[in-house]
């Protein structure tokens, strides 16, 4: 995926977000593996930063994309479309996402959002979201409504027979 040497030139709106992902890999947390990530997310006209965070408990990590994706969401940025994200690491080739995180950003950004992979010699891949991941899974709006709404009275219904019971 992330060949030697390939660099794709960029727009000034993309050179921006690679150097946002630049500077977001500076916050990285990475004790253990000390390998640092950044990624920066465009959404409309914001950019949202991520970086890796690391913990004792290594499978209590975040990656850099995850951060990004979800800070957009405690932020409220995320109320816009995900239109780009870049990520950064200083890896021999462009960096290469992990499979959680492609999952992630195909379901914010879907098939079409353009993911710039980069590393710390300049070297840039420019890739629809649908190239890192084909087939990402999707919950079809049908089913997510029927099982909200079977799973919110199902709630609604306990918390009822818990005040009958209080009484
Ligand atoms: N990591 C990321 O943040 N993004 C990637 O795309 C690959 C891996 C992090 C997770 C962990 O903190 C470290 O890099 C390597 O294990």
């Amino acid at each position: 995926m992330a060949r030697k040497g390939t660099s794709t030139p960029l727009s000034a709106a993309d050179k921006a977000l690679v150097a946002a992902a630049m500077k977001a890999r500076e916050c990285a947390h990475a004790p253990w593996s000390n390998f640092k990530v950044g990624a920066a997310a465009r959404f409309g006209k914001r950019i949202v930063h991520g970086c890796n965070v690391e913990f004792d408990v290594y499978g209590l990590t975040n990656c850099a994309e995850r951060t990004a994706v979800f800070a957009a969401y405690a932020c409220g940025a995320a109320r816009a479309t995900l239109s780009a994200i870049a990520v950064v690491a200083d890896t021999p080739d462009c960096v290469s996402p992990c499979g959680a995180c492609r999952q992630v950003m195909f379901e914010c950004g879907g098939p079409d959002l353009r993911v710039i992979l980069a590393n710390l010699r300049g070297e840039v891949r420019v890739l629809r979201m649908a190239e890192l991941l084909p087939g990402g899974f999707r919950l079809d709006p049908q089913t997510r409504a029927a099982s909200a709404g079977t799973r919110a009275s199902a709630e609604w219904r306990g918390a009822v027979r818990t005040r009958k019971a209080r009484r």
